[in-house]
């Protein structure tokens, strides 16, 4: 099994996330999240959240229900769509990139005519069944809900980013005027994709933590920055680099401050929550790749099992002109003696992938052949697990006891007496739990425990009332050992 196979297992079986709706033979495109999964995504969810309000960003929350004027000023009703086949023979409905991909064609065709074109001249087949395909069609991408408002059709959002543009004047006006303001937002978006496979990788509803920055058009610039990190870069143009973005923007690789900031700020977001830097990098996309709406994209792609995917976009845009022209309200802003309409770039997380990446780059085997998932401690579900070394002698009253006061002061705290201990150290160990904490004899006397790391297995001795002092992540005996145990 590859890790994939192996996470999906796992994440299944111990309360990650499942498919949707199993009772019923399922429905592709959509997954729960179990009891864990909420809490890890809600531990991503808010570091990015806080990376955001720290670097002076506003947040919103508007509808997931849109209606129709929105999308087509945004050019989303027209162009929001794949190319698509369906096997005249085996009925299968595939992404047209994805039959071509497999057939080995490299071209990338835009329209329905040269679509039509190609599929003529070439002996393009269905990946199911291999049987010839002849045609293909515009399969639109937004959920739409026709007649449902005296407006006319009312749409699923296919991204949270259009409720940010529509308030920008209301925000403007809160953010007193200034440019450049950012605003974020996270929330559901929704798209009826013609496939979707490899299950939080392509959702029909997923979530999305978007970020729109509004800047002055003549500069795009956000804020300075100096780093000396290094960034493996895919450029348009020219072969894979790894420099600091700073050198990245002084050699015009990245056309502006705010595009660099932003491909720096996400690198920084990312391998904090535990995507491996060694397996990331940033992709500019081809211009025949860029969505209607963008001008340059910079992706944000993860390693998963050999191949590059993406789980952060990062455009610049400019919908703000798309909205003053069709509403007729004004979308511009005075900036010294001139009246500009904002440039946007946007750092648009999918969480859903982001999370994938997170279990993926996360998952280990152990010497013993035990899976152990190495999220950073703060990202885990639980931060420990209690347990009594046997259930008599007092030990059970004790480490019941002891875990009721704790879930006081740490909320993410799990307790376990089933099994051997060493069954249970697995058991934390393949969910992530930084550290067990075992009630033995040795330390009915003093009032001690023992607390075991998850990543070396070590072990030291701590007092119940040290424990019980503060959340167990600002434990600063646990912390110290946790510094020992990596080696810093
Ligand atoms: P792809 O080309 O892989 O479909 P995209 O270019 O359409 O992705 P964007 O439109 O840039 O993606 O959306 C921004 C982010 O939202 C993506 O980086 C991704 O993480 C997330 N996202 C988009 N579509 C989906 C989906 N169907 N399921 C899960 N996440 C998604
Ligand atoms: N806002 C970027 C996208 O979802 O298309």
């Amino acid at each position: 099994m590859n890790v994939y196979e192996q996470v999906i297992e796992l994440a299944k079986r111990r309360g990650f996330f499942w498919p949707s709706f199993s009772i019923y033979h399922g429905e592709s495109g959509f997954y729960d999240y179990g009891p864990l999964g909420v809490i890890l995504r809600d531990n991503i969810v808010k570091i990015w959240k806080e990376a955001y309000l720290s670097d002076d960003t506003i947040l919103i929350d508007s509808p997931v229900i849109v209606p129709t004027a929105v999308f087509r000023a945004s050019g989303h009703l027209e162009k929001f769509s794949d190319l698509a086949t369906e096997c005249a023979s085996c009925h299968n409905r595939q992404k047209l990139e994805t039959v071509l991909k497999a057939g080995g064609f490299h071209e990338t065709l835009t329209t329905i005519d040269e679509a039509g074109r190609f599929l003529s001249d070439h002996n393009v087949k269905c990946v199911i069944c291999g049987k010839r395909i002849t045609e293909a069609y515009d399969f639109k991408l937004m959920f739409r809900m026709p007649g449902q408002s005296s407006s006319g059709d009312l749409f699923l959002r296919p991204e949270t980013a259009q409720g940010i543009f529509v308030n920008f004047k209301l925000l403007n006006n809160f953010y007193r005027n200034r440019l450049p303001m950012a605003v974020a937002q996270l929330g559901k978006g929704f798209r009826n994709e013609i496939s979707p496979r490899q299950s939080l990788i392509r959702l029909k509803e997923f979530t999305q933590g978007e970020v729109e920055v509004f800047v002055d058009p003549e500069k795009k610039y956000w804020k300075e920055f100096k780093d000396e990190q290094e960034i493996t870069l895919v450029p348009r143009s020219g072969p894979e680099i790894k420099m600091n973005i700073y050198a990245a923007l002084e050699k015009h690789v990245m056309s502006s401050n705010a595009i660099a900031y932003f491909v720096h700020k996400t690198f920084e977001i990312l391998t904090r929550i535990g995507v491996a830097p060694e397996k990331l990098r940033f992709r500019q996309q081809h211009t025949d790749e860029l969505a209607h709406y963008s001008f340059d994209s910079w992706d944000a792609e993860a390693m998963l099992d050999g191949d590059w995917v993406e789980i952060v976009g990062i455009a610049d845009r400019n919908d703000l002109r798309n909205h003053q022209n069709a509403s007729g309200e004004s979308m511009s802003v005075r900036i010294d003696d001139r009246e500009v309409i904002p440039s946007i770039i946007e750092p648009s997380y999918g969480i859903d992938r982001m999370f994938l990446s997170v279990l993926m780059h996360s998952f280990t085997i152990n010497e013993k052949g035990f899976k152990v998932l190495k999220l950073p401690r703060d990202i885990a579900p639980y931060h420990a697990a209690v347990f009594p070394h046997l259930n008599k002698d007092g030990l059970d009253t004790m480490a019941k006891e002891f875990f009721e006061q704790i879930r006081r002061i740490d909320p993410y705290v799990t307790y376990d007496q089933s099994g051997s201990i060493g069954k249970r150290y697995a058991r934390q160990d393949e969910i992530g739990t930084p550290y067990c904490i075992t009630f033995d004899h040795e330390g009915l006397a003093d009032k001690s425990v023992t607390v075991r790391d998850r990543d070396t297995a070590k072990q030291i001795r701590i007092s119940v009332n040290d424990l019980l002092s503060v959340p167990i992540l600002e434990n600063k005996k646990l912390i110290e050992f946790s510094r020992q145990q990596a080696g810093l």
